[in-house]
């Protein structure tokens, strides 16, 4: 069923038009003010709507600020506006931020649903088109993830060289190819190269291209990377892992945008924009003498950190409720409801595999997860306390019952004092010292606990 949300402070109008929608066989719900439907849209446990019905003036927020706000958390609807009385400076800001059609009041029961059959059918075009494309977009309304997204625009208009960092699984990637999308060089090619997962001596040829003959396997001539990203942009991945002697190569490119074939004599003038990301720490590396101070300077004009999973907050589930939503599709699977207590362990948990970790959960409770998705269906690492236990004594396996913690406590205790009245061969004076209690209290203590000395031992006399 399509899910509308009406934001309208006139409360008969609001009826109306509920009234109506239901009519329609829509599935409409209404709000009175944009803070409150603000504050639906921006809870990822609820589904977006499919579609935004607004009223510009309102008696807090108004419309408009609402759909700016919308656009900057990436939780925006498509939107139509309905409103007696926007100015033409609303109405503009508006079209710019992507509402998709203006309704003035008082309109007919056709002119509406026209307008909304339309909205939803632009919408599902658009769908297509950016699956088609194939290119996600950077989820997530956490500040931190706001903030990089500004960065990277603010970046994507100027040609200096970007250095992304950020740990397994961030973003990365998907942080380069937006800086690429984004950039006056959008039109020209952006060529990816994975630095680690190239031994040495190939990595070079790839990079810097060839002469015939350059060496044994060289059959033909073949340009470098360089020269295939001519006019777009080099996405040099792990540079952390680059050789130190190809470092060296790299930095003269990077000096002068001049490359020469293996082999060759030549120069050839390239321009390419670089964009390089790692997850080790380069500032460590060039300490450590792994990595070239110079080359570091040359690549990292503007660093650009991406944040850690576990540091984006609700951005937890409203990556994994986008991911369920679009792996669902995929494979064309039914939806499925998450139970509630599923939300706060994926938010505790420490996510060392980031958005990629989540993202291969997410697909996995797709394909063999239950209705509703429970607990009991995450992996057994959401389980296991996130800081290995000090004195490695209580690795609960995962069958131990649960008991409450006074029998828990007294269990410990017993063994405890066991363990250490075995070690001093059941003298009871020595055991009181190292335990630092009484020898009485000691004695009471291993009678209530029922503690009982292995046949065999000798003991000391009372
Ligand atoms: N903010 C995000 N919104 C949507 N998808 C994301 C987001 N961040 C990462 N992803 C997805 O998570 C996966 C991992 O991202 P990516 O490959 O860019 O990470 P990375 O930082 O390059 O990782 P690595 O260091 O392991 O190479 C990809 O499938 C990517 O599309
Ligand atoms: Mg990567």
């Amino acid at each position: 069923m399509t899910r509308l949300l009406i934001v309208e402070d006139d409360e008969k109008i609001r009826a109306g038009l509920l009234l109506q929608l239901r009519e329609e066989g829509f599935a409409p719900s209404a709000v009175a003010a944009a803070e409150e439907a603000l504050a639906r849209l921006e809870g990822p446990e609820e589904p977006l709507p499919h579609l935004l019905l607004l009223d510009v003036r309102l008696r807090g927020m108004s419309g408009v600020d609402l759909v700016r706000r919308l656009v900057e958390i990436r939780r925006f609807p498509p939107t139509i506006i309905i409103s007696g009385e926007a100015s033409i400076s609303e109405t503009v800001e508006a079209l710019r931020l992507g509402v998709h059609d203006f309704i003035e009041k008082p309109f007919t029961r056709e002119r509406l649903l026209r307008s909304i059959r339309n909205a939803l059918e632009h919408h599902a075009l658009q769908r297509e088109v950016a699956t088609l494309k194939g290119e996600p977009e950077i989820l997530g309304g956490s500040p931190a993830i706001v903030a990089l997204r500004e960065r990277i625009g603010r970046a994507a208009a100027t040609e200096a060289r970007v250095l992304i960092i950020g740990e397994s699984g961030t973003g990365k990637e998907l942080v380069a190819s937006a800086l690429h999308r984004q950039s006056r060089r959008a039109q020209r090619p952006f060529i990816k190269i994975n630095c680690a997962a190239i031994p040495g001596p190939l990595i070079e040829g790839e990079i810097f291209g060839h002469a015939r003959g350059a060496f044994t396997d060289a059959k033909v001539a073949k340009p470098g990377l360089f020269e295939e990203a001519d006019g777009g942009t080099l996405f040099l991945d792990e540079i952390g892992d680059m050789d130190y002697a190809l470092q060296s190569r790299l930095l003269r490119v990077l000096e002068d945008g001049r490359v020469r074939r293996l082999g060759e004599t030549r120069d050839r003038q390239v321009d390419v924009r670089v964009i390089a990301a790692t997850h080790r720490d380069l500032e460590k590396a060039v300490r450590d003498g792994a990595f070239r101070e110079d080359l570091y300077f040359r690549l990292a004009h503007l660093p650009l950190a991406v944040p850690a999973l576990r540091e984006r907050g609700r951005d937890v589930r409203l990556l994994f409720d986008g991911f369920l939503e679009g792996f669902t599709r995929q494979h064309r699977m039914r939806a499925r409801r998450i139970d509630p207590e599923v939300y706060p362990l994926l938010e505790g948990y420490a996510w060392p595999g980031n958005v990629r970790e989540l993202r291969n959960l997410a697909e996995r409770l797709v394909v063999f997860g239950g209705d509703p998705v429970t607990a009991d269906q995450l992996p057994s690492t959401f389980f296991t306390p996130a800081h290995p236990p000090e004195t490695g004594l209580l690795r609960l396996p995962e069958a131990f019952p649960v008991v409450p913690l006074r029998d828990f406590k007294s269990r410990c205790e017993r063994e405890y004092i066991e363990a250490v009245l075995h070690r001093t061969r059941w003298n009871f004076s020595a055991a009181a010292r190292l335990l630092d209690v009484q020898r009485t209290y000691l004695h009471q203590k291993v009678k209530a606990l029922g503690i009982r000395r292995p046949a065999g031992g000798e003991e000391e006399s009372l």
